[in-house]
């Protein structure tokens, strides 16, 4: 930590190292993200739009909470990530950082959050970390948006880059289809890739492209990368934390592993609660004052 700040870490805002407010892990920055590479350590990242779900994830170990634009389909029920605001991901950003993780925070800039100008891109970055406390910012695409991450790094934001199945383009893909297949557009993946480690991203996620253009990408890239549906050669991996818990109930596309049925789960509970309190079983005399 003593290399980071005088006072024992990057920001002011946690306590790492007291017991549960982040445990004794050191806090993640983004050059340790990058140095994780470095060492062939694996970097675990997963979504998280609340303070349980970020204190329970930290304290299992997650490196990488992602405050995903996901947030649109499996928390607030729209069809798509397009209709996400920067309020919706300020308020999902503040609530992850009040869980204290040592894990670095990373706010996604949703669809018409940077796409205007350059200005626009950085007054909207800059939101994400002084008024939502993120460590980092997220956004999707190559070329285009090169310039404004350049302008995000000199104003000393770090900045994940995010090509292939890039979500907020489902229009004008038609639909959430797996990116890169044929060979001229791996050649374009690879040198938006490069550009985008040259404007400065200090890590990339590489999303539903091929499993060998994943493993291309992180050979070639100094940054790590992360992949979601892109195979085990990437550096590190992302799940949308509602997907690995079966709590989405919507399409599974197939890079998805489940590791619980907790949306099973919540039914049982509350069928049980609905049966109980039917049969006037609850609450009992011990519930009861
Ligand atoms: O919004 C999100 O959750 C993401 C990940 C799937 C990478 O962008």
């Amino acid at each position: 930590m003593s290399d980071e700040h005088p006072a024992g870490g990057p920001t002011p805002r946690r306590a790492a190292g007291v017991p549960g407010e982040g445990g004794a892990r050191p806090r993640l920055t983004a050059p340790r993200i990058i140095e994780m590479k470095r060492r062939g350590d694996p970097i675990v990242v997963l979504t998280a739009y609340d303070f349980p779900t970020a204190r329970i994830a930290d304290q299992s170990g997650v490196e990488i909470l992602l405050v995903g634009d996901s947030l649109g389909t499996v928390v607030l029920g729209y069809e798509s990530t397009l209709p996400v605001t920067v309020e919706d991901i300020l308020h999902h950003t503040r609530a992850v950082v009040r869980a204290k993780p040592a894990a670095l925070v990373v706010a996604d800039m949703p669809f018409m959050s940077y796409q205007v100008s350059d200005e626009q891109a950085l007054l909207n970055a800059g939101r994400l970390v002084k008024e939502g406390g993120a460590d980092a910012v997220k956004l999707e695409g190559g070329e285009r948006v090169a310039a404004a991450v350049r302008r995000m790094v000199e104003a000393g934001i770090p900045v994940m880059g995010h090509l292939g199945l890039t979500p907020q383009s489902v229009l004008a893909f038609g639909g959430y289809k797996v990116q890169a297949r044929g060979e001229a557009d791996q050649e374009r993946l690879l040198r938006e890739a490069h550009l985008l480690e040259q404007a400065g991203c200090f890590s990339l996620v590489l999303e539903g492209i091929p499993a060998r253009l994943g493993v291309q990408v992180s050979r070639e890239l100094g940054i790590p990368t992360i992949g979601i549906g892109a195979g085990v050669g990437c550096d590190g991996q992302v799940l949308v934390t509602h997907d690995l818990l079966g709590l989405f109930l919507g399409h599974q596309p197939k890079f998805v592993r489940r590791y619980a049925d907790l949306g099973g789960a919540m039914g049982e509970a509350f069928t049980r609660f609905v049966a109980d309190v039917k049969a006037r079983r609850f609450p009992s005399d011990a519930e009861s004052y």
